[in-house]
């Protein structure tokens, strides 16, 4: 069942041309079990009429600080309090503005003010304003104040420019939105829990994971996929929360059970993975233990693609967005300590510290994942400890044994 089950979302839909992907949004929320009220700006007003985002989200839709009939049917405080999380969709730069100087001049600022709970913002904006020095200022304000962000991707814009400032997909705030659900504090520990003894190395520490494949789409029916199980990153995640550690792990599509304990973020492609780990930052360990497509296909089709007389379509792939990079070189949220894993066919060590030297991580857990091996999807592993100038190898060990193993080296190294 999706964490977005029974959930209550507040959106707030801001004056930009991707407020008419936030009408998807509303859809996708809504078929994962989530109750979503909007906020519509007046500038949003522009964009989407009330009476579509009504439609989708089934509830009457707020715009107006000084409504009487809301006012006495539901005060903005009570509106923004009774959410889950607050999503703010398009965020543009005027909003962002306003919630980093605290304004509270319209219903959405208000209520951004007023709340309680978690904010995701996805900003949407001219490239010129997303790197204008303002907007930066503003944007550590916002992080510094613990709201977290998705996007905004690169892109061709509807203004004719090209560059970042296009808003996230739904699919990729829809991640983030999970994201942020599941990192909560606090979360009653599963009955299992309370037998583990022992000493706890990584108590208080956050501990992030990813896992298992990725699914590229190549039309709503057919996936671009790898041989990738999840055992490994799973098995780390169980490690980590036997550890003591909050985790969170992100998880693309497996058959496996979620690791009781974890706040398991389920994603299906790389930018959905991306914006899960992005949106589940800061974390004291980052540990990438999945096998994400390097490539997705450039135009995924809407519609199901017929066979025809033109005979078989022609597939143009994109690299995807390379998550453990991406992170190990984050500006401001970096994890202390950043660990990635290389599955090499031949010269395993020395890719490995190829590997990290380029994706600036700190360790890399470098296997073999030749065929002869039964690595991928088998229970057993054979690894090698790569840092900057260490190398350790370990026996041949069973995938959760390893997976011990590898959270006791990690928390000897961040205590
Ligand atoms: N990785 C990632 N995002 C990607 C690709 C890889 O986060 N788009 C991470 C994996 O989780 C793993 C590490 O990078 O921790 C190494 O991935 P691997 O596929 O072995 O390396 P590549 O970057 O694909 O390099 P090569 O194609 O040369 O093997």
């Amino acid at each position: 069942m999706s964490i977005l089950a029974g959930k209550r979302i507040l959106l707030i839909i801001g004056g930009g041309i991707a407020a008419y992907k936030t009408l998807d949004l509303i859809r996708r929320l809504k078929e994962r079990g989530a109750g979503v009220r909007a906020i519509l700006t007046k500038a949003g007003g522009e964009f989407v009429t009330p009476l579509s985002v009504s439609g989708l989200t089934g509830e009457k839709v707020y715009m107006d600080l000084f409504s009487l009939t809301d006012e006495s049917e539901m005060g903005h405080i009570q509106l923004s309090r009774d959410a889950d999380l607050l999503v703010v969709a398009p965020a543009t730069a005027d909003l962002m503005a306003r919630m980093a100087q605290g304004h509270a001049n319209d219903l959405a600022s208000t209520a951004l003010l007023a709340t309680d709970k978690r904010v995701l913002i996805a900003p949407a904006m001219n490239v010129r304003m997303w790197e204008h020095p303002a907007t930066r200022r503003n944007l550590r304000q916002l992080g510094a104040d613990g709201v977290l962000t998705v996007g905004p991707n690169d892109g061709a814009m509807a203004c004719g420019e090209f560059g970042p400032g296009r808003m996230a997909e739904p699919m990729e705030i829809l991640a983030a939105i999970e994201a942020a659900l599941a990192e909560r504090p606090g979360l009653p520990a599963p009955d299992g829990l309370a037998r583990l003894a022992g000493p706890k190395p990584l108590a208080g520490k956050h501990v992030l994971i990813t896992s298992g494949p990725t699914h590229e789409p190549i039309d709503p029916v057919r996936y671009i996929a790898n041989r990738s199980s999840g055992k490994q990153g799973h098995a780390i995640a169980a490690a980590a929360v036997e550890a003591g550690a909050r985790v969170t792990l992100v998880s693309g599509p497996v058959t496996l059970a979620d690791p009781p304990g974890a706040n398991v973020v389920h994603v299906e492609s790389a930018r959905d993975m991306r914006a899960a780990v992005e949106a589940a930052l800061p974390a004291d360990i980052a540990i990438f233990a999945a096998a994400v497509a390097d490539w997705r296909v450039a135009n995924s089709a809407e519609e199901k693609i017929k066979k025809g007389k033109d005979g078989p379509p022609a597939l143009a792939l994109v690299e995807n967005p390379d998550i453990l990079a991406t992170i190990a070189k984050h500006a401001d949220k970096r994890p202390p300590l950043v660990v990635g894993f290389a599955a090499e066919t031949e010269q395993v060590i020395d890719h490995a510290r190829a590997k990290l030297k380029k994706k600036g991580c700190d360790l890399i857990v470098a296997n073999d994942v030749s065929p002869a091996t039964g690595i991928m999807g088998g229970d057993r592993n054979t690894v090698h400890l790569v840092g900057p100038e260490t190398l350790e190898t370990w026996p041949d060990l069973p995938k959760t044994e390893v997976a011990r193993r590898l959270i006791a080296a990690l928390a000897e190294k961040v205590s």
